[in-house]
């Protein structure tokens, strides 16, 4: 199969190239589309034989249910029975945006959608394209992120190009996404509601809207991946093994840095993954003659500003990953806010491999 790419304003996208997406959604074919978080992969979402492309395209297991984009908060009576008073608060407040909300769904949606649960992710995205897309196209549509399984999620045409070229039909390529990390979600079929996984809208934001919501415990663990399907510990797995320097800067950076010297004095290529006030202070290790060719550094971001930190993420993680690095060393920026999600994401792709560095 060819992938065609087609390319379109995100401000204004071109009305005939969202009718031919529009068309082939309809069609049961596959189109990768930007949302304000990152690139979605879409099918029909009421089509399983267009679901089914979606698993097989991704080589996504079909124990992972995915999440079904709508227009507006109008079409949520389609594929869900009803809404909580929280989740309509939140869904009134939030959509369209990025967030994702869990609610017991209607026949109509397909098992393989939910993977066999009697629940359905629902999503009204914001950017202009995704909302163009979803009202010309008419019917809700599945879309998991536009990667290959277990690869971060794209945040460019390109790395779904990168990932998906010659396994689906099309591309909208509108450019590099804005917030870079995926929607919140928050499950309304328990009580209380429960975020099964942080992003573009905080937990501050979500409770002050319901204040019963609740954390997921050990984000991430695996007995956290039981009740929220899809929710694996190795996710975002780059091919290079990540170990995450967890805690304050000012303990992190240096011990981070007497890891990267003695990886370097045993042979490794070390990439090193971190905001750029880290780097900075990282300078000297990094300019070593000991290291010459033998580091690599991509910043994401700063810890000044977590918003350009989380839309740089995954695009660092990627280029890191691709430069043959044999060990990955990265930091995190923080627990609260925006930064809880990048701390998410982080974790995932470090499977474990987590170091807590605390004051003695
Ligand atoms: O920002 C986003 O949410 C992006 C864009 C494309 O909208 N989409 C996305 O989809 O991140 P995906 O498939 O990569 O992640 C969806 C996750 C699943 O892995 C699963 O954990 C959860 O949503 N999920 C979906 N339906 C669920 C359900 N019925 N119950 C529990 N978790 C569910
Ligand atoms: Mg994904």
């Amino acid at each position: 199969m060819k992938t065609r790419v087609i390319k379109v304003d995100s401000e204004k996208p071109d009305p005939e190239a969202i009718a031919e997406a529009a068309a082939a959604l309809k069609e049961g074919k596959l189109v990768a589309f930007p949302t304000e978080t990152v690139y979605g992969l879409g099918a029909h979402a009421l089509d399983p034989q267009a679901v089914q492309k979606i698993f097989d395209a991704k080589e996504r297991p079909a124990t992972d249910p995915l999440i079904v984009h709508i227009a507006h908060i109008g079409q949520v009576n389609q594929c869900a029975m009803g809404m909580p008073a929280g989740a309509r608060k939140l869904a009134l407040t939030f959509w369209a945006g990025p967030l994702t909300i869990i609610l017991p769904k209607r026949p109509a949606v397909p098992d393989l959608v939910t993977a066999g649960l009697p629940s359905v992710a629902l999503r009204a995205p914001s950017h202009r394209v995704a909302r163009a897309l979803m009202e010309m196209a008419g019917v809700p549509v599945a879309a998991p992120s536009a990667n290959r399984f277990s690869r971060p999620s794209p945040t460019t045409a390109a790395h779904v190009l990168e990932d998906l070229d010659g396994r689906i039909d099309l591309i909208l390529d509108g450019g590099a996404t804005n917030i870079g990390l995926e929607s919140t979600i928050v499950d309304f079929t328990v009580d209380p509601p429960v975020i099964r996984r942080p992003g573009g809208i905080t937990f501050e934001q979500i409770h002050s809207l319901v204040p019963e919501v609740v954390q997921a415990t050990g984000q991430g663990s695996e007995a956290d991946a039981q009740l929220a399907p899809g929710q694996l510990t190795r996710h975002y797995a780059p091919r290079a093994p990540l170990t995450l320097y967890d805690g304050p800067p000012e303990l992190v950076v240096p011990r981070l840095g007497a890891d990267v010297r003695t990886a370097v004095a045993q042979g490794s290529r070390v990439g090193i993954l971190a905001p750029e006030e880290d780097l900075t202070a990282l300078a000297p290790i990094i300019a070593s003659t000991a290291s010459a060719g033998r580091v690599e550094v991509r910043p994401y971001g700063s810890r000044a500003d977590v918003e350009r930190a989380a839309r740089e993420l995954f695009a660092a993680l990627r280029d890191l990953d691709a430069s043959g690095v044999s060990v990955i060393y990265a930091s995190s920026i923080g627990a609260d806010g925006l930064a809880s999600a990048i701390r998410d994401r982080l974790m995932r792709a470090a499977d474990g491999r987590i170091k807590t560095i605390v004051q003695e």
